[in-house]
């Protein structure tokens, strides 16, 4: 077969690998399973959207009772796993820790290699369940704290809430961390999902596929966005700063975190009513100043690139202003990513061919070995 260097498609952009019924990304556009995302986000709780997402429809009453019962019942983690990530260095990056926290979830899962889409739907249960347990007690013991165990009494959100401060916020609060786990809930084939779906395509396990993700979520084109854009308004310090601060990013030739978009090229669908659940924060907190740099910032991106906010860039000061600090930025990505992950998982599984795509060869043409007096005695035919 002849593969031409003009064959190649870097990054695969625009490469169609496969289809999928979950989520359709267009240029200026987001459905799952149907539904617009900014009216999920503004009518449905996230429970409502996970269990949309792994079923094909909204829950009704009797079936999303059910299903949070169920999520409710599965969050607790073992004793062992507690006292392994009790165990992590301090200094260790927040989603290596949660790597290998689900890696051991992994491995204390009788049905781990148990394929079946029963299972597969228990084993997403379970780690939509215990994820943010994990993710809490990481940052709580990071801080010399205690981790505090699930609640059953609370909702998703609180419960996780609860379980990183010890108390419950505002509805306001709650509100703004649900509209921003729906809209991360679930994205195509972005590059974490694909990882999970190729973990997936060659029969592994769902742990598996999900450890893979995280390792893919982590880096900072993709996951860790919305950590590397908090960073950069740390960095700005003032709006008078901003501009300055981006002309010299630029002329340097950096990426700036929270902008540009490899489908969204008319503008990320999910960023206005991410940027609402930004202005509700600061007015409940009464602190603008994210708000006021990243004005300053978007209007000179906007006109030294002609380039728009993604998602990170709302998400990163919004989820800073309701008490998170940095660290935690890439965990609450994987906690609400979950549901989509999952998903994509057994859709891959239900419609398997193993994901193996072919290279363009750029090395040596080929060469003879020469200069070898030795060789085994095998007899080749
Ligand atoms: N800041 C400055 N320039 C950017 C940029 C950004 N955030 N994103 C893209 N560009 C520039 C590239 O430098 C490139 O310029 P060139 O053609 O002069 O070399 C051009 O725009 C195309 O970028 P490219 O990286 O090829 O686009 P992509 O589709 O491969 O990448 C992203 C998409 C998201 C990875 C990229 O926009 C990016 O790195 N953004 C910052 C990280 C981020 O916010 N990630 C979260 C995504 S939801």
């Amino acid at each position: 077969m002849l593969i031409m260097s003009s064959d190649v498609r870097k990054g695969l952009e625009g490469v169609v690998v496969d289809e999928t019924a979950i989520a359709k990304t267009d240029i200026h556009s987001l459905t799952y399973r149907g539904y617009p995302v900014q009216e999920l986000a503004q009518h449905c709780s996230f429970e409502e959207v996970a269990y949309l997402i792994w079923n094909g429809d909204l829950p009704t009453t009797e079936q999303l009772e059910e299903f949070t019962q169920e999520e409710i019942e599965q969050r607790e983690i073992s004793e062992q796993l507690i006292s392994v990530i009790r165990s992590f260095p301090h200094t260790a990056h927040p989603m290596d820790t949660l790597r290998t926290a689900v890696s051991h979830l992994g491995m204390e899962a009788l049905d781990v290699m148990d394929n079946s889409p029963t299972a597969n739907r228990n084993k997403a249960v379970r780690l939509l369940a215990q994820i943010p347990t994990i993710a809490a007690a990481d940052y709580r013991y990071r801080q010399g704290l205690e981790r505090i165990p699930p609640s059953a009494e609370l909702s998703f959100s609180a419960n996780f809430f609860n379980m990183c401060f010890g108390q419950i916020p505002s509805q306001e609060v709650l509100d703004c961390f649900e509209v921003a786990f729906i809209l991360y809930a679930e994205h195509g084939f972005n590059s974490s999902t694909f990882t999970a779906r190729i973990v997936a395509s060659t029969l592994s396990d769902m742990y598996s596929a999900v450890t893979a993700a995280i390792g893919s979520l982590k880096g900072s084109l993709h996951g860790g966005a919305n950590a590397g854009v908090m960073r950069m308004l740390l960095e700005i310090g003032k709006p008078e700063l901003a501009q300055s601060w981006v002309d010299s990013a630029l002329a340097a030739k950096r990426k700036i975190m929270g902008f540009g978009h490899r489908v969204y090229k008319r503008g990320d669908p999910r960023v206005p009513i991410m940027h609402a659940a930004h202005n509700e924060m600061a007015r409940s907190s009464g602190d603008h100043q994210w708000l006021d740099i990243q004005e300053i910032v978007t209007r000179t991106m906007w006109e030294r690139r002609r380039m728009y906010p993604n998602i990170d860039y709302e998400a990163g000061p919004t989820y800073y202003l309701m008490g998170f600090d940095i660290a935690i930025f890439g965990p609450l990505f994987v906690m609400s990513r979950m549901v989509g992950l999952t998903a994509h998982f057994t859709e891959q599984m239900a419609f398997n061919r193993m994901i193996r795509p072919i290279s363009s060869y750029v090395g040596p043409t080929q060469r003879a070995l020469t200069d070898r007096t030795k060789s085994r005695a095998l007899n080749v035919l």
